[in-house]
C-alpha cells in the first residue's frame, strides 16, 4: 500500500477536522496518516513521497508576518528545508470567502509557488465553479491550486468539494 502523509496547521479546527476526514477516507487505499505539523519532524516527513498540506488563512499574508500558531511554523520549515523532487504534494486550504474575498484561501497559493520553485509535483487542482470569492493567491488561471474550503459561510458544499477531491487525487497519487 502506498504511503500518504497529511500535515496540517493549525489544530482545533475545520483544518484538522477536513484533515482527518482526508485521513480516513483515503485509508480505504492507502496507508494514510494525518499529523499537525509540530508532531511532524523533519526526517519522518523524508519518508513520504506523498503528501498532502493543509493550512487555514488566516489573515492578510500572515504567512510572512511571523505566525504564532506552532503547527503552521512547522510547515513553514518543513517547506524551507526540504527538496521536493520527486514528491507528489497536493493542497488543502480554509478560508472565508465571504469576509476575506479578495483574500481567499490566500496561504494555500503562497504554499504551492514555494512548492513549485522546489521541484514538487503539485496535484489536485480544483475548478473555482461554485465559488464566490474575488481574488485569491491561490487562483492560476482559471483552476485553484487545491482542494479550497469555506466551511465559515459554505458548510453545506464541503462534504461533496471533499469528496470529488479526493477522487481526483486518488488516481495521481496512484500513478
Ligand atoms: C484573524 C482571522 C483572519 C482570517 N483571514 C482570512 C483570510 O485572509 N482569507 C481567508 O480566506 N480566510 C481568512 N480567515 C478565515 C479562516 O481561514 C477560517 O475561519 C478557517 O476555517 C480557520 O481555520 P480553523 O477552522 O482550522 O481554525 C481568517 C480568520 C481569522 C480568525
Amino acid at each position: 500500500m502506498k504511503k500518504i502523509l497529511i500535515i496540517y496547521g493549525p489544530r482545533g479546527g475545520y483544518t484538522e477536522h477536513v484533515a482527518d476526514t482526508l485521513k480516513m477516507e483515503l485509508s480505504k487505499k492507502f496507508d494514510a496518516k494525518s499529523l499537525p505539523g509540530t508532531m511532524v519532524s523533519l526526517s519522518t516527513f523524508n519518508e513520504y513521497d506523498n503528501i498532502i498540506i493543509g493550512v487555514a488563512t488566516l489573515g492578510n499574508d500572515s504567512w510572512n508576518a511571523g505566525r504564532q500558531d506552532m503547527d503552521v511554523n512547522q510547515i513553514q520549515v518543513i517547506l524551507n528545508r526540504f527538496d521536493f523532487s520527486r514528491k507528489k504534494v497536493a493542497l488543502f486550504g480554509l478560508g472565508n470567502s465571504i469576509l476575506y474575498p479578495e483574500h481567499f484561501c490566500d496561504d494555500m497559493g503562497i504554499i504551492e509557488d514555494i512548492l513549485q520553485k522546489k521541484n514538487a509535483e503539485i496535484i489536485g487542482y480544483t475548478s473555482t465553479y461554485d465559488y464566490s470569492f474575488k481574488e485569491s493567491k491561490a487562483l492560476r488561471d482559471n483552476q485553484l491550486c487545491g482542494l479550497a474550503l469555506d466551511n465559515d459561510t459554505e458548510n453545506e458544499k464541503t462534504e461533496a468539494r471533499i469528496s470529488a477531491w479526493i477522487d481526483a487525487v486518488t488516481i495521481e497519487f496512484l500513478k
